[in-house]
């Protein structure tokens, strides 16, 4: 099997758990308008690469079959019972709330192939469901019947991270109206929007299974390297994938003026990347000027630089992992790492 075969498998293996259990956590209740558009995206569909970073995480460590051990009691390293799955579904619910609020922020229409919670409701729900979730996803964390210092320091992983996702994003929006950004400026907004979500996905599990600093840490940083990685690519499918597969709007990051690797790039080797796309007029923008936006940033050469770049990032993180032990979950997070930088969606 290929490293996107593995992966795959791996994903879909957990993917209808981690769907059972979103659904059994987050039910349709009163008032109805909220929970429906809270549970709207989660319904669409979605990956579920962070729940399942986490779960696998957790195998890792553990050397532990989810064959054998359900993911609702799951051994930590004493060999009492945590409920892995709660903190899987907190971690998804997260991601779920931040493309909500994304999507507002960043005037897309179109999420997991179907129109954004904004679009399909109104902008009013959509911030609130998105709170619903961030403050439900809290919730979950607290409800793995963790020891209560482990249980503590999982809710001041989340705590941080969603601190620090805003910031993120802050400085993204922040970011648009300034032509000066730096590369660096650019790497500390994606670890603080996008890598932080992957460190936390990697670190708690570790955290509530008992596992020692040095071993939390490294799988932070295994988080936030691969992290970057995803970000990173995540800008290169903007502008070459088309709008059906990408299930998002190819070319959002031009029309909004976002500074990606690739415009910064772009903009080093003499490329006027204001003149790319008029972000005055988005209705205007079309397919064609998209393709030729991209032609240009292609034979600046700054697609490849992107990719290059996310290599760089995907190689550091792996060697994180040496701390786990050396098993078939193990390779698996080697394999999600290499599929974040080559995954087509
Ligand atoms: C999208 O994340 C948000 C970013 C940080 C770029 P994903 O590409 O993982 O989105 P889903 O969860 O699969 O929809
Ligand atoms: C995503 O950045 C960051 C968060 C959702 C916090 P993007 O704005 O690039 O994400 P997409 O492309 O809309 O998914
Ligand atoms: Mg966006
Ligand atoms: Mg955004
Ligand atoms: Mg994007």
């Amino acid at each position: 099997m290929s490293c996107k075969e593995r992966v795959r498998a791996a994903v879909e293996a957990r993917r209808e758990e981690v769907n059972d259990a979103i659904d059994e956590q987050l039910p349709l209740a009163r008032p109805e308008r909220l929970y429906e558009a809270s549970r709207y995206l989660l319904t669409a569909g979605g990956k579920r690469l962070r729940p399942t970073l986490l779960l696998l995480v957790a195998e890792a460590l553990t050397d532990t079959d989810p064959q054998t051990q359900p993911y609702r009691s799951f051994p930590d390293l004493t060999d009492e019972p945590v409920d892995l799955m709660s903190g899987a579904v907190s971690i998804e619910v997260i991601q779920s709330f931040t493309l909500i609020h994304d999507d507002i922020m960043d005037d897309d229409d179109l999420r997991r192939g179907v129109p954004s919670v904004h679009r399909e409701y109104d902008v009013g729900t959509a911030i609130l469901a998105g709170d619903t979730l961030y403050s439900k996803a809290f919730e979950y964390m607290l409800e793995t019947g963790a020891p209560a210092d482990r249980q503590v320091r999982a809710l001041d992983e989340l705590a941080t991270t969603c601190t620090e996702i805003c910031e993120g994003q802050a400085f993204d929006v922040e970011f648009e109206g300034r032509g000066d950004v730096t590369t660096d400026e650019y790497m500390e907004m994606v670890e603080l929007k996008t890598a932080v979500l992957y460190a936390a996905a990697a670190a708690i599990p570790a955290i509530l299974l008992g596992a020692d600093d040095e071993t939390v840490d490294a799988l932070h940083q295994y988080g936030i390297d691969i992290g970057r990685a995803f970000q990173i690519h995540d800008d290169v499918l903007d502008l070459t994938t088309p709008s059906e597969k990408l299930g998002k709007q190819r070319g959002s990051d031009l029309v909004e003026g976002k500074r990606t690797a690739i415009t910064l790039h772009a903009r080093e080797q003499g490329v006027d990347i204001e003149s790319l796309v008029d972000t005055d007029d988005p209705e205007a923008v079309t397919e064609a000027t998209i393709d030729e936006a991209v032609a240009e940033l292609e034979s600046a050469g700054s697609i490849q630089f992107a990719s290059d770049l996310a290599e760089e990032h995907v190689e550091n993180g792996k060697q994180r992992l040496q701390r786990l032990p050396d098993n078939e979950a193990r390779s698996l997070l080697e394999d999600i790492a290499d599929f974040l930088i080559t995954r087509e969606y």
